[in-house]
């Protein structure tokens, strides 16, 4: 009876990103803007999507998988688009959800509210999402009647002075009666100043046909919607502020916050320190207690409880920071996991590798794990000790307690508790410097 379904119209050109990807792939907060559209869905018991695009657009398709897409083969209009998707969603007892893959923000709370309203025992055939932006330049206006009610929405196009004046504007997002959807949108024409079939349109041919329209309202920053770079970047602002408001209200502290750059999907434990200058790309989860120390730049990466990470440390996809361990400045790991309490506390890199609880990697370690040809495998025991600039040549493995002395280049596996020298051996020459200074002193001064 009261299925939910959700329409996500995207088929829009963006001109105005001036880009030759599609607008709604670009990223905020490292997650795309129909991807936080898609997010903040699943928190509603939606049960069919479908994502409408334009021909050529596969990468959003691909982008938006599992989910179902719609191709809209002209773009004639956003009725026109939400007809694209009649295939998909067929016709649905309960109601159609309608949003646009360019409004990011737009929470499931909202969208709740509406769906509430829907669902109310006068049961409205349209719920439009209405909003009071201090710029109504652009935007449908809302024309209410003497009940409160939505009579229409009049695009700015096509509106009067009197219209204009209103500061009540439709946001783009709509719940509709999904018996009646499609029979509402086949009556929609396309006589107005685009020439496009407007989904707005709806309101007018619902009234006309005796079922109530109505509107609920939310704030207009929520519902912003992102046509140029300037407000990609200035959404990407907002994003970020509410993403640190949430990492505050989790227990995380942060010395500069503006300066800490966070991803939609980063995981903070509480009692996470962070640092100025800290950059967290895609798939980072941090346990409670860790402290990242300034100007690192971490992704893909898990950090275990208690670890210190930093300064200057950057973590690749695929780390795996232990209980308590330590990554110091100047240290790169990629697809490397560092056991229990386990060091790299200086100027090292760490490539597919396994680092043992405790074991420490002296200054400079390298871990050779790629020929130009494959990546290989370097692991290291627990309580191991690897010598500073030691180079290890992948695949090796380093046995449990075993030492490497400094400078070694390591070739071949080392047994457990055995010391390995893997350099030139040292040659010391008695008095040999004094020697060739006074020769080198002489030459000189016999040339003038
Ligand atoms: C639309 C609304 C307007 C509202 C505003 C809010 C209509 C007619 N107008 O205007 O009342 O105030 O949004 O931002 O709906 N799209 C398609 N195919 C098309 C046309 C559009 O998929 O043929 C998609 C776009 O990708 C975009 C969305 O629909 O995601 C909105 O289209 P857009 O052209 O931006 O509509 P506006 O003129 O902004
Ligand atoms: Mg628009």
């Amino acid at each position: 009876m009261n299925e939910i379904a959700a329409i996500v119209l995207a088929a829009g050109k963006g001109t105005r990103m001036k880009s030759a990807l599609p607008k709604v792939l670009h990223r905020i907060a490292g997650r795309s803007m129909i991807g936080h559209v898609l997010d903040n869905l699943a928190a509603l018991k939606v049960t069919k999507t479908a994502v409408v695009i334009a021909p050529g657009m596969g990468s959003v398709a691909k982008e938006v998988a599992p989910h179902a897409v719609a191709i809209q083969q002209e773009q004639l209009g956003t009725a026109h688009a939400a007809a694209a998707a009649r295939d998909v969603i067929g016709r649905i007892d309960g109601t159609v959800l309608v949003l646009f893959g360019d409004s990011p923000f737009v929470t499931a709370e909202t969208v709740g509210r509406m769906i509430a309203r829907r669902e109310a025992a006068d049961h409205p055939a349209v719920v439009v999402l209405g909003m009071r932006p201090k710029d109504t330049n652009g935007y449908g206006r809302l024309i209410t009647d003497a009940q409160g009610n939505l009579s229409a929405i009049v695009e700015h196009g096509d509106a009067d002075e009197k219209q204009r004046a209103i500061g009540l504007c439709n946001s783009g997002v709509m719940a509709i009666d999904g018996a009646v959807l499609w029979d509402l949108i086949d009556a929609i024409g396309n006589t107005n100043a685009k020439r496009e079939y407007y989904l707005t349109d709806i309101v007018g041919v619902a009234r006309a046909r005796g079922r109530n329209a109505v509107v609920v309202e939310a704030p207009a920053d929520e519902l912003i919607g992102i046509n140029s770079r300037a407000e990609l970047a200035a959404a990407e602002a907002l994003c970020q502020q509410r993403l640190r408001e949430r990492a505050f209200e989790n227990g995380v502290t942060m010395t500069d916050p503006a300066s800490v750059f966070l991803c939609a999907d980063t995981k903070l434990g509480q009692d996470v320190t962070i640092g100025p200058n800290v950059v967290f790309g895609p798939g980072v989860s941090v346990a409670d207690n860790v402290e990242i120390l300034a100007f690192c730049h971490i992704e893909g990466a898990a950090i275990e409880s208690g670890a210190i990470i930093g300064p200057f440390a950057r973590l690749r996809s695929g780390s795996r920071i232990g209980v308590g361990a330590k990554i110091g400045n100047f240290v790169e790991t990629k697809n490397t996991t560092l056991g229990k309490g386990a060091k790299a506390n200086h100027l090292t890199y760490l490539g597919d590798t396994e680092v043992g609880a405790k074991s420490n990697i002296g200054a400079g370690t390298i871990t050779c794990n790629y020929d130009g040809f494959l990546k290989e495998k370097t692991v290291i025991g627990d309580n191991a000790f690897i010598g500073s600039n030691s180079a290890l040549v992948a695949p090796v493995t380093i046995g449990e307690g075993a030492m490497i002395a400094a400078g070694s280049v390591v070739t071949r596996d080392v047994e457990a508790h055995a010391l390995s020298v893997a350099r030139s051996p040292q040659v010391d020459k008695p008095g040999w410097s004094a020697k060739f200074r006074a020769a080198r002193e002489a030459f000189k001064k016999s040339r003038g």
